[in-house]
């Protein structure tokens, strides 16, 4: 008991966001392991869908997504869950808007109200408060419960000095005006120059919307933190990391899933359920394969979905492509794909709602990865040696399709004008695929994963960060 006291505790809590949720559970195992308390949070939610998706168990309510983890190394991971606002039942992607203005206005009274009741009741003590750098909230909650205040930013470190310097960006016309100047962005600190075509898509906005002022109010509130770690790689992104070190302690720590060696450690965190496509691939050549995913977020066009499909076929080329239900929004109809497409594609193709990311890409059938440029994808692409199709459709995609694609050299620009043509998509399949630029592609992800490998070695940036950052947390507890 005396021990257990004197163990660090912290709470964390991710959007409840796929791209999120998955880098959290990695870092709570990392934390775990090094002698931390865990309370981890999802939504509600959350915890329905993962549950409804990951297991057939009668009483879902008590469900824990870390019974393996515990029960194999011992670690101290406890699992709760805390109301978004809304009941089960609302559709939160029909209502966005509402569901965004929820998360902007409600959300922080449950989070509040559930941290004070864990802080009455909990032993050890709980000490810090670790929670994503979208949320709004975690310097009041912080500041209330006196806890250390850390955030985690799950994106790459570009996209995070952009936000950070969200009002640079305003002060110059660059953002938020109907005519943004349209001239490159020279002045933020870390950046040596970025175009209007690669800033994320929130910062090319005319205008405000709810998401845009949630991530403003969350810039505003991350000034605050005590700590930041990012799930991002030294070496790959030097200048804007050393540039944010002069503003606030910034911890790069990843790739978080490959960080002590935890890959193995099977957690539910799937949204979906997932098809096994291990079969299918089995019989396939080596390197022939093309993956397609959108991620979790990303709505296309009924449009371009019918353009990619026709593309595929074009190309010749073995191709899983992950369509989620959701994937094209609401107002297009249910029948996304050219009529006869599956009948057509017959061996060649193999279409699944959902599967697990990485055992498909680990698999060496697969050579080629058309990606919507998430970054636990991009991370996971380069871990495996898979170049990149890029296509980006919203969010930080539009800047991590630069830093994939400009600056590693590990991927190709999936359209080069605005609309999507089956021709074109065709032709880069075959450029990702084979011939001199994909051998080039392959020699250059080669070298990019030996960055990532030597980051998460026992020596490596991301192993020592995140040992600096354990000590500096403790040195701020004691
Ligand atoms: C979101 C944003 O869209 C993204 O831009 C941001 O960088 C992170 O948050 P998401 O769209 O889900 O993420 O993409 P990504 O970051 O790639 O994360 C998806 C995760 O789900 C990956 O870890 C991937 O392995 C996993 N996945 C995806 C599956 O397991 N199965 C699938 O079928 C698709």
């Amino acid at each position: 008991m005396e021990d257990n006291q004197e163990k660090p505790h912290a709470i964390l809590m991710p959007c409840p966001l796929q791209g999120h949720i998955i880098p959290f559970v990695h870092l709570a195992i990392n934390l775990a392991s090094k002698g931390f308390t865990i309370t981890f949070i999802n939504t509600e939610f959350t915890h329905y869908r993962i549950t409804k998706a990951t297991t057939s168990a009668n009483n879902q309510e008590y469900y824990d997504i870390f019974t393996e983890a515990r029960t194999q190394f011992g670690f101290d991971i406890r699992y709760r869950i805390v109301s978004d606002g809304f009941p089960l039942v609302f559709d939160r992607a029909v209502n966005r808007e509402q569901f965004l203005k929820g998360m902007l206005y409600i959300f922080s009274a449950h989070v509040d109200d559930l941290v004070g009741k864990l802080e009455q009741n909990t032993k050890p003590k709980i000490t810090c408060l670790l929670a994503d750098t979208f949320y709004v909230w975690p310097s009041m909650v912080a500041k209330k419960y006196n806890l250390v205040n850390i955030s985690f930013w799950t994106e790459p470190a570009l996209d995070f000095s952009l936000y950070y310097h969200w009002d640079l960006l305003k002060i110059n016309g660059h953002f938020g005006y109907y005519d943004n100047r349209e001239d490159t962005r020279k002045y933020i600190p870390g950046v040596e120059a970025i175009e209007p075509k690669d800033l994320p898509s929130y910062l090319q906005d005319t205008q405000t919307t709810t998401m845009n002022k949630m991530i403003y109010k969350g810039y505003e509130n991350v000034k605050e933190a005590d700590f930041i770690i990012c799930n991002t790689i030294q070496e790959l992104e030097p200048k804007p990391i050393s540039a944010l070190n002069e503003k606030q302690p910034f911890y790069s720590i990843g790739p978080i899933f490959l960080l002590n060696g935890f890959t193995n450690i099977s957690i539910p965190t799937s949204l979906w359920s997932e098809s096994d496509c291990t079969q299918w691939l089995q019989p396939k050549p080596h390197g022939s394969v093309l993956y397609v995913s959108f991620g979790s977020v990303a709505h296309c066009s009924k449009k371009d979905i019918i353009e990619i499909a026709h593309g595929l076929l074009l190309s010749k080329v073995s191709f899983i492509w992950v369509l989620r239900n959701d994937i094209v929004s609401s107002d297009d109809d249910d029948d996304i794909l050219p009529v006869g497409f599956e009948d057509e594609i017959r061996d060649k193709g193999l279409i699944v709602p959902w599967c697990c990311q990485i055992s498909v890409i680990s698999n060496p059938t697969v050579g080629g990865f058309l990606t919507h440029c998430g970054w636990n994808s991009v991370l996971e692409s380069i871990w495996y040696s898979v170049p990149m199709l890029c296509y980006p459709i919203f969010t930080d995609q539009i800047t991590n399709r630069k830093l994939v694609v400009d600056d590693w050299k590990v991927g190709l620009n999936f359209c080069d004008k605005k609309e999507i043509r089956r021709d074109e998509v065709s032709e880069k399949i075959n450029r990702l695929m084979s011939g001199k630029s994909a051998t080039d592609l392959r020699n250059n992800i080669k070298q990019v994963k030996k960055t990532l490998q030597d980051a998460v070695s026992t020596i490596g940036s991301s192993e020592r960060n995140f040992n600096k950052f354990i000590g500096d947390v403790k040195a701020k507890i004691s």
